[in-house]
């Protein structure tokens, strides 16, 4: 079923899309593993997982440009699994913006109403709308060798949203250009992803991108889904030491969880927040931001050692810390006022109990 939504006074076409239990074998590879996931009309989902973690392979399979062993996708209710791709009418960007260069900005875009054979005056409508949309109306008859990375690209969301799909698959389309760029641009797509309405899955393999852009992110390793969360939970309360690993830094600290309290290495207790599981060694994350180094140990405990670096990053300060057993703990403290630590003072790591994740993966 397609959806009738309106955005801005516009009726828009959106419609979720509903992965089950997809598999997709290359040889002997697993590309993609028993991967399910329900993506709501109108949300902006990423798939974020580092290289070779099947992101586009699940993106291609959503598009129809491969074929998955088992599983289904549907388009709302519609099962498409086995539809070509431009029977699915879905929006399509890659990384290569994949422009004609013999065609004008205009005419590029033009293309996918041409080839569904609309109406001369109606493609001219259409094709003014969106590149206004993208701030691009002044350079409709420029060719893509006359613009700039980022200007290609827009050029490839114009073409994509053109024939108003009612899913964008996006993969990595920010990959080609320089960092300033691409923050430049994610905001951009993020403002278009409010103006139009539209289902949006986007792959990247860069945490941030994900994170500022998404309602949801689905981190990937090795073909599977790792977890699936809202931004803030995904760094708040990772649900794996691959995710606590890959999205952002991370202390790790082997821990023993014994009769309701949490021993470190030394066997001191750290605080932490409750947890479910039966006495057993774990692993207690702690960002650097949340771990503090303090002079003595609060009530609820921490880790003893000195001060074994400083790094001044301009904003913030990294301070390096040994324990008394070796284990090395980063804290990112904020440089809004001056501090009076310096390398080789003994201290206290410790952290607000909430702050920290047990994981027992
Ligand atoms: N056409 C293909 N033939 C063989 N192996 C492939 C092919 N496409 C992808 N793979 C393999 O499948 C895995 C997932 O790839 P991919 O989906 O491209 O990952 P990502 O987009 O996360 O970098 C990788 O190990 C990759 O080498
Ligand atoms: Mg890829």
């Amino acid at each position: 079923m397609l959806m009738k939504a309106t955005v801005n006074g516009t009726d828009v076409t959106t419609a979720g899309i509903t992965l089950h239990n997809l598999q997709k074998r290359y040889g002997s590879a697993m590309a993609v593993d028993d991967v399910s996931l329900s993506v709501s009309p109108g949300e902006f989902i990423s798939l974020l997982g580092p290289s070779g973690s099947g992101k586009t392979t699940t993106l291609m399979m959503i598009a129809g440009f491969e074929m998955p062993d088992s599983g289904r996708v549907l388009l709302g209710e519609k099962d498409i699994t086995r539809l070509p791709p431009h029977r699915r009418e879905l929006g399509v960007i890659f990384q290569n913006y994949a422009l004609f260069p013999h065609m004008t900005v205009a005419e590029n875009v033009a293309y996918p109403l041409r080839m569904r054979r609309m109406a001369k005056a109606e493609i001219e409508t259409r094709v003014h709308r969106i590149l206004d949309q993208v701030h691009l109306g002044a350079l409709a008859s420029r060719y893509p060798h006359q613009m700039s990375g980022g200007q290609q690209q827009r050029v490839a969301i114009a073409r994509a949203l053109v024939f108003d799909p009612p899913v964008l698959l996006l993969d990595e389309p920010l990959g080609a250009l320089d960092k300033k760029l691409r923050e430049h641009l994610r905001n951009e797509i993020k403002t278009l992803h409010k103006e139009v309405g539209k289902t949006m899955i986007y792959v990247t393999h860069d945490q941030d991108e994900a994170l500022a852009m998404s309602d949801r992110v689905a981190v990937m390793h090795e073909g599977r889904i790792r977890q699936v969360s809202a931004p803030k939970d995904i760094y708040r309360r990772p649900a794996d030491l691959f995710v606590a690993g890959f999205v952002g830094e991370v202390n790790l600290i082997p821990v023993k969880l014994k009769s309701g309290i949490v021993h470190g290495p030394a066997g001191e207790s750290l605080p932490s927040p409750p947890w479910q599981d039966a006495d057993r060694d774990a692993t207690l994350c702690v960002r650097p931001e949340h771990l503090r180094l303090e002079a003595s140990a609060g009530s609820s405990g921490g880790i003893q050692g000195r001060i074994s670096g400083m790094t001044f990053v301009g904003d913030a300060t990294i301070l390096e810390f040994r324990s008394e057993t070796g284990l090395q703990l980063l804290s990112k403290v904020l440089n809004v006022s001056d501090h009076s630590m310096e390398v080789g003072d003994p201290c206290v790591a410790s952290w607000v109990a909430n702050d920290a994740t047990i994981l027992t993966d």
